[in-house]
């Protein structure tokens, strides 16, 4: 077979060698491939081993471009051997596959155990004092009023002087009111002050709207309370006023009972009692009938069978005066509740200080 002719024969050894080296090269591929997928532990690693050696420019493919170099003879032998090694490769790598995703299945399968005691996600819910004031602000907007809203801390001007509360005068006493430190300010002592009632929003909204009207101003207001099962020095309020022409306590009385029987129930009595606040005039009090007793009398009302609820009046003439409200053209009525009071009354609570508890296993209940 070998030619002498050292050309020739130069040229026989190298496909000699060459058919050699192929086979030889052949079998390597194939055993480092199957040593590749033995050792995978994943689907991602027997992908990259496929592309490897039999991708586009895989080991095998490019071995298998080399097969035309060799004698025609030799071809179909090296061919077959090479298309061998190529199935071997593929069944290992299919075999291998399926058994890495079935293990990491039942991996996943056993990660999850059903039988751990699970802790309950927490779910949140709307404190009681502002779904009070939702559904108030509700009733209310249904009534034509606005919502505004304004500072908790106040000039002693809107909190008492608007109001027709001068300076000295016995009914400051009942409102405990907490004084501002105003050293190193340019303000007077005793000049500004924690707002201790919603009405300071009558002169500020006033002043600056013109008639007619109907505002509402919820907020929290501040008294130097001895704290207990009934007071706070922080509560909650809701203000509301109103000025058209020709108003008249009637619209007051109408407007409020609408308001209780729509917020406490439709059975709920409301009654009104004489009541002085210098900025209203006529001044009450409005009482509803006890939201736990329904006004047969238990311990909760005081065995009264009632329950004070809120302050209003017709505004004063001398308020409407002092935010340039001509008393003789416009008339409106005003009236302040407490909003913690009726949420503890909604939710007959016995306490005010569950309102502002940070205790979820109190506030969940509501
Ligand atoms: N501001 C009064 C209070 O805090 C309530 C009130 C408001 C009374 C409006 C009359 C009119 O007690």
């Amino acid at each position: 077979m070998l030619n002498r002719n050292p050309r020739q024969r130069v040229f026989l050894c190298d496909i000699w060698y060459s058919k050699i080296a192929m086979e030889e090269e052949l079998i390597n591929i194939k055993n480092t491939a199957l040593s590749f997928i033995l050792e995978a532990q994943d689907r991602k690693s027997l992908e990259e081993t496929k592309l490897q050696f039999l991708g586009r420019s895989g080991k095998l493919t490019l071995a298998l471009k080399q097969l035309p170099k060799l004698p025609i003879e030799k071809r179909a032998a090296v061919g077959e051997l090479a298309n061998e090694i190529k199935r071997t490769i593929e069944e290992a790598l299919a075999e291998k596959l399926s058994q890495v995703t079935s293990d990491s299945t039942t991996k996943r399968k056993e990660s999850i155990d059903r039988t751990v005691p699970t802790v309950e996600p927490r779910i949140g819910h709307i404190h009681p004092i502002s779904q009070v004031l939702s559904q108030t602000i509700e009733i209310f907007k249904s009534l034509g009023f606005q919502v505004a809203d304004g500072p908790e801390i106040e000039s002693d001007h809107y909190n008492f002087e608007v109001l027709n509360i001068p300076k000295y005068h016995p009914s400051r006493d009942t409102q405990q009111t907490l004084f501002l430190d105003s050293t190193g300010t340019s303000y007077s002592p005793g000049e500004m002050l924690l707002r201790t009632q919603t009405s300071n929003m009558q002169g500020r909204i006033m002043e600056k709207t013109k008639p007619p009207f109907r505002v509402l101003v919820p907020g929290k207001v501040f008294r130097y309370e001895q704290v207990d099962a009934s007071h706070g020095f922080e509560f909650w309020q809701v203000e509301g006023f109103m000025v058209d022409k020709n108003v008249s306590m009637s619209h007051l009385f109408g407007t409020l009972d609408y308001f209780f029987k729509q917020f406490f129930g439709q059975s709920t009595k409301v009654k009104f009692v004489c009541h002085n606040f210098p900025f209203v005039e006529p001044g009450v009090e409005a009482y509803i009938s006890c939201v736990v007793c329904r006004g047969k009398g238990c311990s909760f009302c005081k065995r009264t069978g009632w329950v004070e609820i809120l302050g209003a009046g017709m505004i004063h003439p001398n308020v409407l005066k002092a935010v340039g409200i001509n008393p003789n053209e416009w008339s409106g009525f005003a009236f302040g509740t407490g909003l913690s009071r009726m949420a503890t009354l909604k939710f007959e609570m016995d306490d005010l200080r569950l309102l502002t508890t940070p205790d979820l296993r109190i506030l969940e209940q509501f």
